[in-house]
């Protein structure tokens, strides 16, 4: 007989998690931290390619989180080391600027940098800071949104700074952006502070006020797999920038803002406006998944997902879809996992995140998860692929203090 390793696999239990985090800056800075902050990975429900577009969004907070056990020093150092990296960083924080810290310590330097406008201008600013990330890595799980907050958490506490959540929000976004010189739309970010545990957020992109909506799937008999393909995802960055700059210029060619303002009834008949007929599928896409988060949120708010589960499978369904044939961000792994998911007995699944690669979420009854994981793996070991990763998505609370 041979031993399978086990089909779902689960984030480290978090009071541990923040006790190795704290063990681990004692053993690399050689004194106790002042406290160890944390903030979760994310997967989007629905609401995919929509939250540069000021659209509608439904993530939830995932139970694999990014710690950071840190003290503030009486200097203007600011030390970061990492559990995972042997890179390091000891910067005046004084003199961070865009583009001069690279790799991981720039999504933390870079919210401190973001947050310089709370910091009142005597106080040291000096800090030493472990990072210990359990989110998984290229995953589309948001690692570094996760990083960005756990650090925007510790800063908080360490200087004292008194900042909103949103405020701290702002400040992630900020360091992506405009110190990391990545891109986000800032889904990531809102989601990994502002989720509660339990709870899908209704987030409005607009203005990026938010709502928890009871998301208790276990209580129903049901449950949200999530499968890490662990397909490579290549130009990623350049692919997401060319698809924003693709709704930037339907909202253009359609004379508005952004396509929130666009009328779901009526679209075919608006979209003739725009010439280029694959600018016109991005802007298709963007459209019709605000109107699904809408329906979506609409359905959440008049019965249980038990309820209503072959309709909201339906909306996951038609979100990958269109995220397939209108958006172009899915690849062949995303598109094998979530056609095994649904074979295999799903009620919906689809995509979650920026695409081209990453993740894979399916609505199940409890007790198919474990045999829709074995399908995806089976499907993906019968095409070559390299074993996917498969685990539950459990509501969580967003970032905070564990110690
Ligand atoms: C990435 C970005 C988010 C969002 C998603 C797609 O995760 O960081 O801002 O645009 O892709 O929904």
């Amino acid at each position: 007989m041979t031993l399978e390793p086990p089909v779902l696999s689960a984030a480290p239990e978090r009071e541990q998690a923040a006790a190795r985090a704290e063990e681990l800056f004692t053993a690399s800075f050689g004194y106790r931290p002042d406290g160890v902050w944390s903030a979760p990975g994310r997967v989007n429900l629905i609401g995919e390619h929509v939250d540069y577009q000021d659209g509608l969004c439904l993530p939830m907070a995932i139970s694999h989180r990014c710690f950071a056990a840190a003290a503030r020093t009486p200097t203007d150092r600011i030390r970061l080391r990492s559990a995972q990296d042997s890179v390091e960083l000891d910067v005046d924080a004084r003199e961070l600027k865009p583009g001069a810290v690279e790799g991981w310590p720039a999504y933390v330097a870079g919210v401190l940098w973001a947050l310089r406008p709370h910091i009142s201008g005597a106080a040291p600013q000096g800090m030493d800071v472990l990072i210990d990330g359990q989110v998984p890595l290229g995953a589309g799980l948001s690692s570094s949104a996760a990083l960005e907050c756990a650090a925007a958490e510790a800063i908080e506490s360490l200087l004292s700074l008194g900042t909103s959540p949103l405020q701290r929000v702002r400040a992630a976004i900020t360091a992506e952006t405009a110190f990391a010189g990545a891109s986000t739309g800032g889904l990531d970010q809102a989601a990994s502070v502002l989720s509660e545990a339990g709870h899908a957020l209704a987030l409005d992109c607009r203005d990026f006020s938010t709502r928890p909506v009871p998301w208790d799937l276990a209580g129903q008999g049901l449950a949200l797999l999530i499968t890490d393909t662990r397909a490579e995802h290549s130009h990623v960055d350049g692919e997401y920038a060319a698809r924003r700059a693709d709704t930037e210029r339907a909202a253009e060619a359609l004379g508005v803002a952004t396509l929130r303002e666009i009328d779901p009834a009526g679209l075919e008949q608006s979209l003739a406006a725009i010439e280029d007929p694959t600018v016109r599928r991005r802007a298709h896409h963007v459209v019709t998944e605000i109107q699904r988060v809408r329906d979506t949120e609409a359905l959440l708010a008049t019965g249980t997902v038990r309820e209503h589960v072959a309709e909201l499978g339906a909306l996951l369904d038609a979100s990958h879809d269109s995220l397939r044939d209108d958006f172009e961000v899915t690849v062949p792994a995303l598109d094998l996992a979530v056609d095994t998911a649904r074979a295999a007995g799903a009620h919906g699944a689809r995509m979650t995140g920026g695409g081209f690669g990453g993740s894979t979420i399916a609505l199940v009854e409890a007790d198919r998860a474990e045999a829709v994981a074995a399908a995806i793996a089976e499907a993906f070991a019968a095409a070559g692929r390299e074993a996917p990763a498969s685990f539950l998505a459990l509501p969580s609370a967003g970032a905070g203090q564990d110690r």
